[in-house]
């Protein structure tokens, strides 16, 4: 039932999703930071989910014209703008779901953690005023550095009295998204039937693809698990150099990230049988936050899958162990700038 859902009965629901005009359901999703890269192809996808009946945007900058020019869709979702501080309370009144891709990218040459000293602020402010008006709705973290700003988020949200482990997510849908392209294509296989668990982080070797627990069962040769878990590794990078200074992975990210706001929204909406991966506050590990597969309910996390952690390769227990210090430092680093501040 799990690879069921993660992989085929996912990909056909969104697939037949995206047909269909008529509301089926009516939740609202709020994306905060609209207008950017990730942004806009992200609230186009979302634009064209059924189960959302408003779409609420919200940018520092440009956001009117998207949301003019998106409203045009035929599909149900009611699309408004916002900006500025001001409007950012309405932009969140009654929100099921905010997703967060507001912040920089990186440039060839930088790793996700020289964007900290810029994002960290940026997510510390938006997440104050998601506690403030929907302290209920899941939130999803896509700023990087993911492995800090989702300590930044739940730190905000415990300072604010709502924090609820539960509906807190980092998003790390594009690793798996990117581990099922590369296994799909290396093994010949049918990309629908493809389901990789990528636990871990989401930044250089904290990402970790467990190859061995790929579905359905494959075999791969040491050089061939060195070789892609490096390139899904390094997969974020081979984008920001391919884009030669302007940005990093969007219309990948879109795609993933609205794979996870359909996932939740499936999730809400009491679909029993809704598996992700995402970068959760979790007891996997002795870290108090881990990505790892789990099962979203209509609360938001129902459970964590522990089992993928289980029988791993040699390989794999080794590269578990060496990504913890790394993930460890960045999750304090998160912690400390909420507690640093005035
Ligand atoms: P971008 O610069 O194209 O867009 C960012 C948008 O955020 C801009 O429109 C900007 O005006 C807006 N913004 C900045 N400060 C804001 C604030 N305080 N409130 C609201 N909006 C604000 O960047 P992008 O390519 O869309 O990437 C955004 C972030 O997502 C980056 O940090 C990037 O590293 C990250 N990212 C994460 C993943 C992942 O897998 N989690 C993948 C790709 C990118
Ligand atoms: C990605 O994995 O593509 C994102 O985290 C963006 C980046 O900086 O690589």
């Amino acid at each position: 039932a799990i690879r069921q859902s993660f992989s085929t009965r996912a990909q056909k629901q969104e697939r037949d999703s995206w047909n269909y005009v008529q509301p089926q359901a009516s939740y609202k999703v709020a994306v905060l930071g609209a207008a950017g890269g990730i942004g806009q192809p992200l609230a186009l996808l979302i634009k064209m989910s059924p189960l959302v009946s408003a779409l609420n945007l919200y940018d520092i900058a440009n956001v009117k014209g998207v949301a003019a020019d998106l409203s045009h869709c035929n599909t149900p979702a009611q699309v408004s703008d916002f900006t500025g501080d001001k409007e950012l309370a309405s932009c969140l009144k009654d929100v099921n779901v905010v997703v967060i891709p507001a912040g920089v990218p990186r440039k060839p040459g930088m790793t996700r953690d020289d964007l900290f000293n810029i994002n960290a602020s940026i997510v510390k402010s938006l997440v104050e005023a998601v506690a403030d008006n929907c302290p209920d709705a899941f939130i999803h973290i896509i700023s990087n550095p993911v492995n800090s700003t989702v300590p930044i988020a739940a730190e905000v949200l415990k300072q604010k009295g709502v924090y609820n482990p539960k509906k807190l997510f980092g998003v790390t849908t594009l690793d798996v998204v990117r581990a099922n392209t590369f296994v799909a294509q290396q093994k010949k296989l049918r990309l629908i039937d493809v389901d990789v668990p990528v636990v871990g982080g989401h930044a250089g070797i904290t990402i970790l693809p467990l190859l061995s627990k790929t579905k359905p069962s494959v075999t791969f040769t040491d050089e061939e698990v060195q070789e892609l878990t490096v390139r899904i590794q390094n997969a974020g990078t081979e984008v920001v150099e391919a884009k030669a200074g302007a940005g990093s992975a969007t219309l990948s990210m879109a795609y993933a990230a609205a794979r996870f706001v359909e996932s939740s929204l499936r999730a809400l909406d009491g679909d029993s049988d809704v598996y992700e991966c995402s970068y959760v506050q979790s007891d996997v590990t002795e870290l108090p936050f881990f990505a790892s597969r789990i099962k979203i309910g209509k609360d938001g996390v129902e459970a964590v899958i522990k089992s993928d952690l289980q029988g791993l390769t040699e390989y794999e227990e080794k590269a578990l162990e060496a990504l913890k210090p790394e993930l460890k430092a960045s999750i304090e680093k998160g912690i400390n700038f909420v507690h640093k501040q005035p």
